[in-house]
C-alpha cells in the first residue's frame, strides 16, 4: 500500500500572508487526518515563508498518523527535528532561499556528511529518508549512509512525456528496494500523473503531495480532494 502524506506548507503560506491564524494550520492537519490523510508533511524553510519553526511542536502534539518533517540538515533544523521527534525526517539538499526542492542529493559527494546526520537522527529514534533523483548511481552511496528510506524526486517524471523517465524511476526504486531501502516519492504529483506512478512502482511506501493537492482543494474541497488522491494510491 502507498500511503498519502499531505504536505500542508501551502496552507501556512496563506496564513502567513495576513499575519493572523487563518487558516488554522493545527486544525487543518487534524481535519486532513480525519478525511483520510495517512501522514502530514511539513517543510520548514530557513526563511519560514511556509511552515514556521514554532508550528512544529503544535503539529507534533496533534498529528496522529505519520509526521514527516523535510528540510536541509542545518544545525537549527537538526535541533528542531530531534527536539520534536517526528516519525520521519526527509533530508533535502536545498540551498537557502530556493523556491522549491527540485533536485536530490549527490550521495557520492555528500556521503560522509549524510552518514553523520542520518546516524544522529537514528540515535534519536527518528526514521530517515534521503531525497534522491531517479539515478541508479546514487542508491548504493545512499544505502551506505544507513538511511532507512529514500524519497524519489518526481518533478522530472511529472514534466516528462513517454516512458523513459518513468522507467528510470522504476529501476531506481527496484534497486533501492533490493538493497533494503524503503521508497517514498514526491514533487509535482497530481491527479493526472499519480496513478501511473503508483501502479509502476509496487514497492512505493509513501507519496507526499502539497502544491497540486492544496490547489485542487480550492475547487473540490479538502475532504473530497484527499479522497480523490487516496483512490489513486490504491492498487487493485
Ligand atoms: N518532497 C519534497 C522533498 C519537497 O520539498 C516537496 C515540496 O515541498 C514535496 C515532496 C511535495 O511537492 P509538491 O508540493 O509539488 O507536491
Amino acid at each position: 500500500m502507498t500511503r498519502l502524506s499531505v504536505n500542508i506548507n501551502k496552507v501556512a503560506l496563506i496564513r502567513n500572508a495576513r499575519g493572523g491564524n487563518l487558516p488554522d494550520l493545527r486544525k487543518f492537519a487534524i481535519d486532513c487526518e480525519k478525511f483520510g490523510a495517512e501522514g502530514i508533511t511539513v517543510h520548514p524553510r530557513p526563511d519560514e515563508r511556509h511552515v514556521r519553526f514554532d508550528d512544529i511542536p503544535i503539529l507534533k502534539e496533534v498529528v496522529t498518523t505519520e509526521f514527516n518533517i523535510e528540510g536541509y540538515p542545518s544545525k537549527k533544523f537538526i535541533e528542531l527535528v530531534i527536539s520534536n521527534k517526528p516519525h520521519q525526517v526527509t533530508l533535502v539538499p536545498d540551498p537557502p532561499g530556493v523556491l522549491t526542492s527540485n533536485t536530490g542529493w549527490n550521495t557520492l559527494e555528500n556521503q560522509s556528511f549524510l552518514q553523520e546526520v542520518v546516524q544522529e537522527f537514528k540515535q534519536a529514534g527518528i526514521r530517515t529518508s534521503l531525497f534522491l533523483n531517479a539515478d541508479i548511481t546514487m542508491v548504493e552511496p545512499a544505502a551506505s549512509t544507513g538511511t532507512d528510506r529514500i524519497e524519489l524526486y518526481t518533478g522530472d517524471y511529472a514534466s516528462s512525456e513517454g516512458d523513459e523517465r518513468l522507467l528510470q524511476h522504476v529501476e531506481t526504486a527496484r534497486i533501492a528496494h533490493n538493497m533494503g531501502l524503503g521508497v517514498n516519492a514526491g514533487h509535482d504529483l497530481n491527479l493526472m500523473n499519480l496513478k501511473r506512478y503508483v501502479d509502476s512502482i509496487p514497492s512505493l511506501l509513501e507519496v507526499s503531495i502539497g502544491h497540486a493537492l492544496i490547489s485542487d482543494a480550492l475547487y473540490y474541497g479538502i475532504q473530497n480532494t484527499i479522497g480523490m488522491y487516496k483512490r489513486l494510491t490504491r492498487r487493485i
